[in-house]
């Protein structure tokens, strides 16, 4: 059976759409990663796929009209044959437009345990909240910020002491092995 076309947004490290792209090269993948596109020419994520061979498109949205912006990033992902998207850290809001034209095609991990904390310094907040877990969540992307579907959790202890940096260390561990599962299982569901 042929394979799902992935496009994966990044904005920074990219450690997240690395362990994609690496779990899409296993025999049994049900995806390849076709694109690799950022809002930041610097992201270092970038550097990494293109060194890997993964096709990069890079656009900063400074100046632009929002609808310019994101018309030019669904074009890259049009003519790279993109079938679903996976945001990797893309820190950017997609607007109601963008979401409309690939409804129920994009997935987004998140890094608290869905419905908790959505939005900004998530592992901070769990730990302000004296949360006994923490974790990661997988969800399909709507117009509500972190609020579509959860497709999947992955759980951590908060321990003592812990910082928004070591509890954030502990669960990217997780991000990493999470995604991949679900972005497989999802599209299989789909085809
Ligand atoms: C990850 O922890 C991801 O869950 C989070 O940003 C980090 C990106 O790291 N995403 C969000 O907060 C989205 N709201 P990475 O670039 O190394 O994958």
């Amino acid at each position: 059976m042929a394979k799902s076309r992935v496009g994966i947004l990044i904005s920074g490290r990219g450690s997240n759409m690395a362990s994609l792209v690496e779990a899409s090269r296993a025999p049994d993948s049900g995806y390849d990663v076709v694109l690799v596109a950022s809002d930041k020419h610097e992201a270092p994520g970038l550097a990494w796929a293109a060194e890997q061979g993964v096709p990069t498109f890079a656009m900063s949205p400074r100046g632009i009209p929002k609808p310019e912006y994101e018309a030019a990033i669904d074009a890259a992902l049009r003519d790279a044959g993109v079938e679903a998207i996976a945001l990797a850290g893309y820190m950017r809001l997609l607007s109601d437009d963008f979401v409309a034209k690939w409804r129920g095609r994009i997935l987004n991990i998140h890094p608290s345990l869905l419905p908790k904390y959505k939005g900004l310094d998530t592992h901070a907040r769990a730990i302000a909240a004296g949360d006994a877990m923490a974790g990661c969540s997988v969800h399909v992307v709507t117009e509500e910020l972190d609020g579509g579907e959860v497709l999947g959790q992955a759980q951590v202890p908060i321990l003592p002491g812990d910082t928004a940096e070591t509890l954030g260390a502990r669960v990217i561990v997780e991000e990493h092995k999470l995604y991949p599962r679900m972005l497989d299982q999802w599209l299989s569901m789909r085809r």
